[in-house]
């Protein structure tokens, strides 16, 4: 295998990622990120991106010498055979990308980047922003090529190292060979094509899952209008191999740093070339609607919302993680708050106040004299509280369920009614 010296610029859950697993291959990796603090944070050997296996590979890479850390892209760059792009595209005005980070780096490292470097764009960027960044870039001599990353939060370390696939999409299939090179010893299926199919794979495959996951919490819906289990029948639908069993429990609605963006900026480069992508902008009408829905059965338990005291466990967007970004816990509470409930709330990994409840770090203190508790974000420790304290110091009785996390048993021998999404009322 050729070792290859790599600049990956930004240090997000991605780049880090991105350039401690690449250290574990054998590449020497410099990091660069704007950030002065965050940069001497990860010199002194201290990860604050929660992500399993991470902090450990970042030691390995930094003891071996393979990876380093550096203030600014430029020097990071002047030596480097292939540079990556790990830069944040937030949401920018009207739900399209913003690519201001990505447009500001390429200026930055243009006159500084080795001759015949070759750029990845890791990021997730709108088609066409490859040939925007090789036209900022203005260098004849250097290849721009989209990599998309299909990294989860929490398991972005097992999913780099044990990807799925790995898209590589260039025009220059020369660059495209070099950039796959990087990756032979992950032994992975590797798909080669041009960098707009590139680009667009990454919108596709987050689009597609947020399309599945709202079309599962329909199906919940229904199921409870009809008296059937969505249990039974997403196993009864996944074992069909071309639907497959991941991405169909039902939840409070999709959320994170990414499927929220992505399908709005889809919509959005579907609008640029003349198509109105209605089943997307369902996808995320029915999410939103997913919130409103778990509001309604709140409200429902417990009469009205005005000055009820609901405890709520779980405000990531997902468990493994500590992110809030456009996260449905966080939505939903919102939601409670404006029709004027009080509210406690409790997650393993968050301890920072938030507006419109109180952040308490036991979760017996969230459901303190609660008149309804609803369950938001599936952390594993949620599924062993011990059920008969808590219904000893709830004022009522309901548990709402919306990841159908818990023990059915459980709770009913604690006394308390148990409510989920999709099997009953
Ligand atoms: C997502 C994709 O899964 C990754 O492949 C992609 O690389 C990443 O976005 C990205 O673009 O960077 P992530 O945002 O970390 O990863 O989160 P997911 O695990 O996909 O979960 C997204 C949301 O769907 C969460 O709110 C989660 O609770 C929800 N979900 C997931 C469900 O409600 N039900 C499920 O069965 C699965």
């Amino acid at each position: 295998m050729f070792v290859r010296r790599i600049a990956v610029v930004g240090t997000g859950y991605v780049g880090l990622t991105t350039g401690a697993c690449l250290a574990s291959l054998g590449h020497r990796v410099e990091c660069a990120d704007v950030d002065a603090l965050k940069v001497n944070r990860l010199r002194a050997g201290q990860v604050d991106i929660l992500e399993p296996g991470l902090a450990e590979l970042v030691a390995e890479g930094r003891a071996a010498g393979r990876l380093s850390f550096v203030v600014g892209a430029r020097d990071a760059v002047a030596d480097a055979e292939v540079v990556f792009l790990c830069l944040p595209t937030p949401m920018g005005a009207g739900g399209a990308a913003d690519l201001g980070a990505v447009e500001a780096v390429a200026a930055e490292i243009r006159d500084v980047l080795p001759r015949g470097a070759v750029v990845v764009c890791k990021s997730t960027v709108p088609v066409g922003t490859s040939t925007r960044v090789a036209r900022l870039l203005g260098r004849e001599d250097v290849a721009v090529v989209s990599n998309p990353e299909f990294l989860r939060e929490g398991s972005a370390v097992r999913d780099f190292l044990h990807p799925d696939r790995i898209v590589v999409g260039s025009d220059s299939p020369r660059a495209a060979e070099r950039v796959a090179a990087l990756f032979t010893r992950l032994g992975a299926p590797t798909v080669l094509m041009d960098a707009a199919s590139a680009e667009l794979v990454k919108y596709a495959a987050n689009c597609f899952l947020a399309m599945k996951l709202s079309y599962v919490n329909a199906i919940a819906e229904l199921c409870e209008l009809v008296g059937a289990d969505v249990a039974a029948v997403t196993e009864g639908m996944g074992r069909d191999r071309r639907i497959g069993r991941s991405f169909l429990a039902p939840g409070p609605g999709w959320g994170g740093s990414c499927l929220p963006k992505d399908t709005h900026a889809m919509v959005r480069i579907a609008d640029s070339v003349g198509v109105d992508f209605q089943l997307l902008r369902a996808t995320i009408e029915t999410n939103h609607r997913q919130q409103r829905r778990v509001v309604d059965k709140v409200r429902r338990e417990v009469g009205s919302l005005v000055g009820a005291r609901i405890g709520v466990l779980g405000l990531a967007f997902k468990a493994g993680t500590n992110d809030l970004r456009d996260s449905p816990a966080l939505a939903v509470a919102e939601l409670l708050a404006l029709e004027g409930a009080e509210l406690v709330a409790h997650d393993p990994e968050v301890d920072r106040p938030l507006p419109g409840m109180t952040v308490v770090d036991d979760p017996y203190a969230a459901v303190r004299d609660a008149d309804a508790v609803v369950l938001l974000t599936e952390w594993p420790a949620f599924r062993t509280l011990d059920w008969v304290l808590v219904a000893s110091l709830m004022a009522g009785s309901t548990v709402l369920d919306t990841r159908n996390h818990l023990d059915p048993d459980a709770l009913r021998r604690a006394g308390l009614v148990l409510r989920g999404l999709g099997r009953e009322p």
